[in-house]
């Protein structure tokens, strides 16, 4: 089988919204962290006393460990950064160029400095602590996926939402008798939920420019990993160990991925068609009968069959049905043509009830 060769290059007019959404962004960055406000808030962020009140499951060497894949995982803002420069170089895309040096990376770089200053409040000395960060910063980072923009972009939506969600565990747990220390931790949080948006609205106009690019975008899904597999594998390996404890809802890490994985995709249509894709391609079925035999079903009803699978993820995790992301043409003309709705409707609650979430998210969910 030869591999479909894909149109890369977007439209002029995608170029213009998607240079007007770096603008946007450039204009309204929202509210940066500057290291200097925590030497100045006169609040602590000295997190020892969470080492007596941690909860059954994790250790004091777990807390440590965590606080560390934090900070270390941020601190090599410069790593994933090169590749990014590159994919925009090799892929003639400066909007994205211009988005990652004045905007994402001074951003990025500033979201180490809380989790440094709770490990010095545990007694790590800064000089120990810089020497972690700077081998890090040295060692060799290969990326996990494709540098097309779209693959790119599809990347940072993911890593953005998973690193959005681990910074909130972490201030929940320390939250108690840490607060200021939990609220700096959310406001790195809520850095990450901004670019998450970013990422995804970039990634969305894309696709509405190019809908060829939709593989793509499951390629990355498939090839996701943190970088934190390839720069830290034995913290990041026992973060799998420490969600449990931490009370990780992977109910709503599923629903945040499908809501975002719609929002890229843009109809029901065009998300039943990619999460088709990447079940397949996982090994998953995502209805009642077998892949193969899906595929041949939806391929006979057209898009039909891809609108209402799309609908039956996002029942299976308690999104709303009817949606638009705006970009797309059907998605403005109404959800229910063409079927009776009450027909619809107990199709669609009929594949929602056999879905296996982690068709969708991989292995980050437990068996549904
Ligand atoms: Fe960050
Ligand atoms: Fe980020």
């Amino acid at each position: 089988m030869t591999t479909p060769v894909i149109p890369m290059r977007p439209s002029e007019e995608t170029v213009k919204t998607l240079n007007l959404l770096v603008e946007r962004i450039e204009a309204n960055p929202g509210r940066l962290i500057d290291p200097k406000e925590m030497a100045e808030a006169g609040e602590t962020i000295d997190v020892s006393n969470v080492l007596e009140t941690l909860p059954d499951g994790l250790s004091q060497e777990d807390f440590v460990g965590i606080l560390r894949l934090s900070m270390l995982t941020e601190c090599a803002t410069e790593s994933y950064a090169a590749i990014f420069r590159e994919g925009a170089r090799v892929h003639d895309a400066p909007w994205l160029a211009r988005f990652t040096d004045r905007t994402w990376v001074p951003d990025e770089l500033s979201h180490a400095s809380p989790f440094k200053a709770m490990l010095m409040s545990l007694g790590f000395s800064e000089a120990e602590l810089d020497s972690e960060i700077a081998d890090v910063q040295d060692a060799r980072y290969d990326h996990c996926c494709g540098i097309t923009p779209v693959e790119l972009t599809a990347y940072g939506m993911i890593q953005e939402q998973l690193t959005d969600q681990w910074h909130g565990l972490v201030a929940d747990l320390i939250k108690p008798v840490a607060p200021y220390a939990a609220h700096m931790a959310n406001r790195v949080k809520a850095r990450e939920t901004q670019h998450l948006m970013w990422y995804r609205e970039m990634t969305a106009i894309l696709v509405a420019g190019k809908p060829d690019l939709l593989p793509l975008v499951a390629d990355a899904i498939l090839g996701f990993q943190m970088p934190g597999r390839q720069l830290l594998p034995e913290l990041q390996g026992r973060a799998l160990y420490w969600m449990p404890p931490l009370k990780a809802d992977f109910t709503k890490v599923a629903k945040d991925l499908v809501r975002n994985f719609s929002e890229v995709a843009g109809s029901s249509r065009g998300s039943g068609e990619l999460l088709t894709d990447v079940a397949s391609r996982r090994g998953f079925s995502i209805g009642p009968i077998p892949i193969r035999m899906a595929k041949v079903i939806l391929r006979q009803l057209g898009g039909l069959g891809y609108e209402v699978l799309g609908e039956a993820v996002r029942e299976r995790v308690g999104l709303p049905v009817a949606w638009s992301n705006g970009n797309d043409e059907q998605g403005r003309r109404g959800f229910h043509w063409g079927l009776p709705g009450k027909i619809r409707s107990a199709a669609r609650s009929q594949v929602a009830q056999r879905i296996d979430l982690r068709a969708v998210t991989g292995e980050t969910t437990p068996r549904s």
